[in-house]
């Protein structure tokens, strides 16, 4: 499974076989370099940056690492390799042959589901554009640069989908996928946590802890799907995923490691004698923990929903670990518990299972998230510091379903407006702290230097030095 390099669009997939798809790709092609230089990240096309590129879908030894200038990295096509007689393993069509077209009768829900998990990825790319000219270091520069190509490359794995299985609205949405733009008010992205701005540097590591993590939930379910194209592509895309989580838990944990340090040294949890010394306070990063979790929380969609259930019965969208699954893959009959608001507080209903997708995949997610808050607590506990980060209630702030009409705190109590007007402060990052974090953002741009906000990581990139020239500005 080679990627093969001569081509103009690299490719695993025989692009070279296809010459009606090839050409409308490679039409496509400067449509997307013209996106990259209008929204990709600013002022960065004449760098150096130290990136690895797919050579190999094979899950040993895929990446090659060296220096690339951004607008000449290779973003191809690359599906995982194909598994032996694989079969549609749930809903209605459990047992058959996986499909390798599109079956005519599910060919808008299908093309619904690709167009939405595509229009994320350029959607993060356009929220942290501006990001890197306020880097802690070149290291954390390199990483989000190496984010960014691969949302890139992600763009590119759906846009092959619908080239190559949906005609021309196939190459209609490919189109709006390069003119829709995160937060513009006449065209923007499709979902709600992709039009928030990625201000700062502590929004970029809870993004790409907290959301990147729904993109793999969201692809791991797809990578179940009937249709198989589609599953492989998300099968390849899982693996570049990973770094991007790591990006977000190590840039965290180093955050709260450094914010540590200061309180020792000062011996002092005052939020205020903290930032006076240029660290960011434990509450404060609470507070960002809340807010990402939160609009995280509504990625996964409403509670009870009938389109979740129509993607799963007719083998579209499996669940998290479908094959792994002890149970029938149909779910007549069986139920799963659901948050209702009733009479001023939370009571768990049974809904249809089937309905439920939605939430058993959020519950997925917050057994995943939560585990990594307690990789950031022991580095807490180890500085001795008595505070516990904690993920809210799934419940809390709410924008998407019911419970977005209720007012409910990160304990998952319901109160009033009033309640919640007294306490958004403690529960929600404030301007002031958004002004604060943005006043300590800065590039630092020396090898081996770091922002005083942020610990230096333990090790750098593919064994390099921490103080590696990740970037070599040009
Ligand atoms: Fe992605
Ligand atoms: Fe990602």
């Amino acid at each position: 499974m080679t990627i093969d390099y001569s081509e103009k669009i690299p490719n695993n997939v025989g692009l070279a076989d296809n010459r009606t798809l090839q050409r409308a790709l490679e039409h496509w092609q400067p449509e997307f370099q013209s996106w990259w230089a209008d929204m990709g990240p600013e002022g960065s096309t004449n760098f150096d940056v130290y990136l690895r590129t797919a050579t190999s879908v094979d899950p040993k030894g895929w990446a090659h690492f060296d220096y690339v200038k951004m607008p000449d990295y290779r973003w191809g096509i690359f599906l995982a390799p194909a598994e032996a007689e694989r079969k549609v393993n749930f809903g209605a069509h459990k047992g058959e042959a996986a499909w390798q077209d599109v079956p005519g009768e599910y060919r808008s829900n299908l093309r619904r589901l690709i167009v939405t998990q595509g229009d994320t990825e350029p959607a993060s790319v356009e929220q942290q554009r501006h990001l890197g000219l306020t880097a802690p270091s070149l290291y954390d520069l390199r990483n989000l640069f190496q984010v960014n190509v691969e949302e890139g490359r992600h763009l590119w794995a759906m846009v092959y989908l619908l080239h190559a299985y949906f005609g021309r609205d196939g190459r209609e949405e490919a189109e709006a996928l390069l003119q829709r733009r995160s937060g513009d008010a006449d065209n923007p992205r499709i979902l709600g946590a992709f039009n928030e701005k990625t201000p700062d540097w502590l929004s970029f590591f809870m993004f790409t802890y907290f959301t990147d993590r729904d993109g793999k939930y969201q692809l791991a379910s797809l990578a179940e799907s009937g249709f198989d194209p589609l599953a492989r592509t998300c099968r390849f895309m899982l693996t570049e995923e990973a770094h991007h989580m790591f990006v977000g838990e190590s840039g965290v944990g180093r955050v709260i490691q450094r914010t540590c340090e200061a309180m020792n040294q000062l011996r002092t949890d005052d939020p205020a004698k903290l930032r006076a010394a240029g660290v960011i306070d434990l509450p404060t990063i609470q507070r960002y923990l809340n807010f990402h979790f939160s609009v995280t929380m509504d990625l996964f969609g409403a509670d009870v929903s009938s389109n979740a259930a129509t993607f799963y019965t007719t083998g579209l969208k499996g669940r998290f670990d479908e094959a792994k699954l002890g149970d029938d893959h149909l779910l007549a009959g069986a139920t799963y518990p659901v948050l209702e608001v009733r009479d001023g507080r939370l009571v768990t209903v049974e809904a249809p299972a089937l309905n439920a997708l939605n939430e058993k995949l959020r519950d997925d997610y917050i057994k995943d998230a939560a585990a990594g808050v307690e990789r950031w607590n022991r580095i807490i506990d180890k500085a001795g510091i008595p505070f516990r980060l904690r993920v809210p209630h799934k419940a809390f702030h709410r924008k998407i379903g019911p419970l977005s009409a209720a007012n409910i705190d990160p304990e998952g109590n319901v109160v009033d407006a009033a309640t919640w007007a007294r306490h958004e402060r403690e529960w929600l990052p404030s301007a002031e702290d958004r002004a604060f974090v943005a006043s300590l953002m800065g590039r630092v741009a020396e090898p081996g230097r770091f922002a005083n906000w942020i610990a230096p990581p333990a090790r750098g990139i593919n064994n390099q030095p921490v103080d590696f020239a990740y970037v070599r500005f040009g």
